[in-house]
């Protein structure tokens, strides 16, 4: 058996139970993970909601939690990268993090970052692979170009920034009052306080925007977007008649797994280039706390949950 938070129908982050529960047995083409530590993301509440039981296959009961880091506890027979004891960090796709073990596949885990802990593995996966995703796969993001990051002192846009920079992009970023000093420590060139000033007063022509915002935010955003640039939108298909009035592109992007993502991104992290923002760590038992904070699209950096205390080296 195993303690779990989980939720038995969909709902509010009220509706979650922590539980014993069994725990999962690896298939042949799984390894069953011992969690260390699991965070925190917007995508959670909306699972619990019910709202991907239709569009990705989630079902009841669910544990949320799609960012892991821990250690391999053993592996199915058609496993052949990892092996038992060996520390990753990764994203399972149907989540299933808050809990003592969780099985995955093994193309949804990589190396755990050699200079982080546990906790600060965990802030990694989802939020750095969207931004890896977005700026590296889908923006083809260049030394030179010009990138407005939207919600920069969130999980996604903490690490866009970083990313961005470690690119030798210039980066625009945008967020309230509370958060100007973060977007400046990960390397903002121009920081926006949106309850003060518009960003189409500061940002102009430039290649990429990232958008995890939406609504007005998206809608104001094609406009500073240079003729060839791109609009990414992480909330929202991008609006197909802006796009074609002003001659750029948009993406509805759809982050994913992917151990060689996970891995590129954690040598960026091993080489002092990027680093999680963990601004709160919390037992697996708080985890309804947890998923309330992550429902209001204001947090910074990112939440932990600690589920066993870190292995001694
Ligand atoms: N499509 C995908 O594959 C994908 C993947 C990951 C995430 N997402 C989605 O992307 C969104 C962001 O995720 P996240 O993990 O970064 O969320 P988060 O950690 O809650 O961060 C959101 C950030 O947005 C800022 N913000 C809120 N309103 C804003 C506004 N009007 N203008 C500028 N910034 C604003 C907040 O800063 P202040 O508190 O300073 O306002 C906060 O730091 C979520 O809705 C999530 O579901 C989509």
């Amino acid at each position: 058996m195993m303690k779990a938070v989980v939720a038995h129908e969909y709902g509010a982050p009220d509706v979650l139970k922590f539980e014993e529960v069994p725990r999962p047995e690896p298939q042949d083409d799984e390894a069953l993970v011992r969690i260390i530590a699991s965070s925190v993301n917007p995508a959670d509440p909306l699972t619990l909601s019910g709202k991907y039981a239709k569009e990705f296959g989630t079902h009841l009961p669910l544990i949320p939690g799609y960012d892991i880091a821990g250690i391999v506890e053993k592996t199915g027979a058609n496993i052949t990268k990892l092996k038992a004891g060996d520390a990753v960090y990764g994203y399972p796709t149907f989540g299933g993090g808050w809990a003592q073990y969780v099985t995955v596949k093994e193309w949804e885990v990589a190396a755990k970052p050699k200079s982080l802990n546990f906790v600060e593995a965990a802030a990694v996966p989802m939020g750095a692979l969207t931004a890896w995703q977005s700026l590296a796969d889908v923006a083809k993001l260049q030394p030179g170009q010009t990138i407005l990051i939207h919600g920069g002192s969130g999980g996604v846009g903490s690490f866009a920034i970083q990313i961005a920079k470690a690119r030798g992009a210039h980066v625009i970023a945008t967020a309230s009052t509370a958060n100007q000093d973060l977007l400046k420590q990960l390397g903002t060139d121009v920081a926006v306080d949106y309850t003060k000033t518009k960003f189409e007063d500061v940002a102009k022509n430039v290649d990429a925007v990232l958008d995890p915002v939406g609504k007005e935010t998206l809608a104001r955003s094609y406009g500073v977007v240079k003729k060839g640039g791109i609009v990414m939108c992480l909330v929202a298909l991008p609006d197909r008649a802006e796009l074609q009035k002003r001659g750029i592109h948009g993406a509805a992007i759809s982050a994913h797994p992917d151990a060689a993502d996970l891995t590129q991104i954690a040598h960026l992290i091993d080489a002092g280039k990027i680093k999680p923002i963990v601004t709160q760590v919390l037992p697996l038992g708080e985890a309804i706390a947890a998923q309330q904070q992550a429902a209001t699209h204001h947090t910074r950096g990112k939440i932990v949950l600690r589920i066993a205390d870190e292995p001694k080296a």
